[in-house]
């Protein structure tokens, strides 16, 4: 009998979070989605089915404390134990700083970083007892270095980054796997709402990066990576 995997993945309405679970699902995952849009969530989960997969949906935002606990209870409670949590959920608020708002900023630190720690805590209790799990953070290669008109956008994928790096260590000894994957320009909603005026051609595809995912469930267990970083092919390499 083969083992029944879990996984559940953020932002998974659209995008780069529904490419994820519908590659996850292809090998075998059960996947609970969630997002706050629940026609997108809903038809990715359809998706799913289609293809004789199992999908669940949990509509939530993600930027409210409260409905991160209700979602985790309501994860749990079918998806237990949860083998992977994607945290991919993200938004771009793309100004310079002298425009940004204090909403702006907070908006940007909480649905791009502190969802993922809130997320994460929740879930690792099971999987220190299990000792077993992983967590892959959706981040940015904006999270590796500065890009101009980007801050709040830049300060929350650092932070994630930076997050990342600890809970490697922590869970270290609990054999849980963390890792990063920093993309650049990928065609999405998010990116086509914040940069509309940029060329779109030769940007990588959310189906690219869920590859990436794929790569990274399917490690050794002696295999350790921290960051993935992936670009246009077309694009300069990162200093
Ligand atoms: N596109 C790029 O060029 C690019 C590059 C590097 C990294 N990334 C990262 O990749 C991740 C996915 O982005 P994407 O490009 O796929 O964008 P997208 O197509 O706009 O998808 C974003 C997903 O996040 C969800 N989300 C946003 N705010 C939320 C909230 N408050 N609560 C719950 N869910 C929320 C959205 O659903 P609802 O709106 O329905 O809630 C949607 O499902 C983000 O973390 C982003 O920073 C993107």
């Amino acid at each position: 009998m083969t083992q029944r995997k879990t996984a559940l993945v953020t932002g998974a309405g659209r995008g780069i979070g529904r490419a994820v679970a519908l590659a996850l699902a292809g090998i075998g995952y059960e996947i609970a989605l969630t997002a706050r849009t629940e026609s997108e969530l809903a038809d990715a989960a359809a998706a799913i089915r289609s293809k004789g997969g199992i999908a669940e949906v949990f509509p939530c935002d993600l930027t409210e404390q409260g409905a991160i606990k209700q979602l985790a209870n309501a994860v749990q409670e079918k998806f237990s134990p949860l083998d992977l949590l994607v945290n991919n959920a993200g938004s771009a608020v793309f100004k310079p700083v002298w425009e940004l708002s204090a909403e702006d900023w907070l908006h940007s630190l909480t649905i791009n970083l502190t969802a993922a720690f809130l997320l994460t805590r929740a879930f690792l209790p099971q999987m220190m007892t299990r000792r077993q799990g992983r967590i892959i953070n959706i981040s940015s290669v904006t999270g590796l270095k500065a890009i101009d008109g980007q801050a709040a956008y830049c300060a929350a994928k650092h932070g994630l980054n930076g997050f990342t790096k600890s809970l490697a260590l922590e869970l270290r000894p609990y054999n849980i796997a963390v890792h990063a994957v920093c993309p650049g320009g990928v065609d999405t909603q998010m990116s086509r709402d914040a940069m509309p005026h940029r060329d779109k051609t030769g940007w990588m595809t959310p189906e690219d990066v869920a590859q990436t995912v794929l790569y990274l469930v399917s490690l050794s267990p002696r295999t350790a990576i921290d960051f993935v970083t992936m670009r246009r092919f077309d694009s300069e390499p990162l200093a």
